[in-house]
């Protein structure tokens, strides 16, 4: 079964363009393996991640995630079964301040002064 989770939680410390960069590298690298997809939001001290892929790597995922300390006060917004990735051509696409972004990141995504991108939309989309 194919699920999609959505969740929000507070970055522990201001975390500068490299530190994402490594971030998003171990993870990108890992959900490749775990067929995990999916779309990471960091603006105003806060992440809103999307992950998207099979029941038994979003639960390990999750278990994972709840307990890494680069975040905390983390809210789980929605679980549920889908039917089709709304991400499905990235491991995990990245929108961020465009300060923060690193040369040759791909799948970067700037926001605007509201935290928007086109890729935040789809990924709070109902
Ligand atoms: C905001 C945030 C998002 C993360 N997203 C992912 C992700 O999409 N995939 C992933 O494998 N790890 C992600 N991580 C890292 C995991 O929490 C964990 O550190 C990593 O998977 C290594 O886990 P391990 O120590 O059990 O090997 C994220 C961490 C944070 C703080």
């Amino acid at each position: 079964m194919l699920e999609r989770l959505l969740y929000r939680s507070r970055a522990s410390h201001d975390f500068g363009s490299l530190h994402l960069f490594k971030l998003l590298t171990e993870a990108r690298l890992r959900n490749e393996k775990l067929l995990v997809t999916g779309h990471l939001l960091y603006f105003d001290g806060c992440f809103t991640q999307c992950i998207e892929g099979p029941s038994e790597s979003i639960d390990l995922l999750w278990r994972v995630l709840s307990t890494d300390p680069r975040h905390h006060d983390i809210e789980l917004l929605a679980r549920h079964e889908i039917s089709v990735r709304r991400f499905a051509q990235w491991s995990m696409a990245f929108s961020t301040y465009s300060s923060l972004y690193v040369h040759g990141m791909e799948g970067f995504f700037p926001v605007d002064d509201d935290g928007q991108s086109p890729l935040v939309r789809i990924c709070l989309a109902d």
